[in-house]
């Protein structure tokens, strides 16, 4: 990976892709972060068909793998379109990540295994895996070794560990890498802190510049300006999460902020080309998943959409009240055919549009 050094800052340069990172081949450096029961394989190819260079799976339980669970083996599909697709894994030890991840891949192939070191809940923590493993750097560092022998890059996501660890970030992202972990993707928030407050960018970049190419960053990335401050600021990747359910097409709005050529379709002066876009994903996720998995994830990805439209706070509206996909995808098109759905308004010129129309 390469990056233009400037007197004083490092700026990121899109013409340095496609590139191998932590192992894997990719197209660019923003990618889908992992999002439980949200980034199932419909979910994935979307943001793939996106422009997301690319996508990871929901954190999968490999105790639920060794004791045969259905459901968790159904988390292992993927779908055609999505790859490069990370697996993200969940144990408390090196044995039970080792089992599990063994009986993924006699499944499933995907580009690269990550392990959870990262998830704040207690019903996880409490067994000593994700965010546990923040306290416990000999398991952590074990749980590496024990997947590198399987032959795929290994990829860890942490966050920023609590008072109580025995390591800061940069020690425990050193010692990951170090026990042959590829990559790290570091969350800048401590666990007790959730999903509060502000991540701290600051400890992401400075493990990005000991550890050059090796360090992706996750927490707030919901503006172009946020990614593209953490890739001048010389991390190799950023994970959008949040940012893509309140926008779902956000991540082309970052892709072309940082200079990569992205489809008009998927761009803001393009609102009729972006509702078809969802209108699929809500039909993909119908027959892959089930009504109601679609119209609990289309409502998520449409709660904040189209900000600033004529319209479209009535037709939010209409999608929120939606108790089956016919009247969702009803309401999507009715928004598409409105002629002035495209229109940018301000809100004094709006409502007063929608007095006098007896709206
Ligand atoms: C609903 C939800 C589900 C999440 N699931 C996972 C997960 O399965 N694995 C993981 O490593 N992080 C998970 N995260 C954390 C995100 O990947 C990300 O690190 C975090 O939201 C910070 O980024 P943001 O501030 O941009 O949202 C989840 C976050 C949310 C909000």
């Amino acid at each position: 990976m390469r990056w233009t050094e400037g007197r004083t800052e490092i700026s990121f340069d899109a013409g340095s892709f496609p590139a191998k990172v932590g192992g894997v081949d990719v197209e660019n450096p923003v990618w889908l972060a992992p999002l439980a029961g949200i980034t199932i394989p419909p979910v994935r190819s979307f943001f793939r068909q996106l422009g997301a260079g690319l996508v990871h799976t929901e954190m999968v339980s490999c105790a639920g793998l060794v004791h045969g669970s259905g459901k968790t083996f159904s988390m292992l599909r993927t779908a055609d379109g999505e790859r490069p697709v990370v697996l993200q894994l969940f144990a408390a030890d090196a044995e039970t990540l080792l089992e599990g991840a063994r009986m993924a891949l006699d499944r499933s192939s995907f580009e690269a295994l990550g392990i959870n070191m990262a998830c704040p809940m207690p019903k996880v923590t409490r067994r000593g895996a994700g965010s546990g493993l923040l306290e416990r750097p000999g398991i952590a560092a074990a749980m590496v070794k024990a997947l590198v022998p399987l032959g795929l890059p290994v990829w860890a996501k942490i966050r920023k560990p609590p008072m109580t660890s025995p390591m800061d970030t940069l020690t425990f992202s050193g010692m990951l890498l170090e026990a042959g972990a590829s990559h790290v993707c570091i969350h800048g928030r401590q666990p007790s802190q959730k999903y509060g407050g502000m991540a701290d960018s600051s400890v992401v970049l400075e493990a990005a510049r000991a550890f050059p190419g090796r360090i992706a960053a996750s927490g707030d990335i919901f503006t172009p300006g946020d990614a593209k401050r953490m890739l001048d600021g010389g991390c190799s990747a950023v994970f959008v999460a949040r940012g893509a359910f309140r926008d779902p097409f956000l991540i082309p709005a970052i892709l072309e902020g940082c200079g990569f050529t992205v489809d008009p379709g998927h761009l803001a002066d393009s609102p009729g080309s972006r509702i078809d876009l969802m209108i699929s994903l809500g039909e993909r996720i119908l027959s892959e998943e089930g009504e109601k998995a679609a119209i609990v994830l289309l409502k998520r990805f449409l709660s904040g959409i189209f900000r600033g439209l004529y319209g479209a706070s009535r037709f939010r509206q209409a999608v929120s009240r939606s108790s089956s996909w016919g009247e969702m995808r009803a309401a999507l098109e009715e928004w598409k055919a409105s002629p002035e759905r495209g229109e940018q308004c301000d809100r004094r010129e709006a409502s007063r549009r929608d007095r006098s129309s007896g709206g």
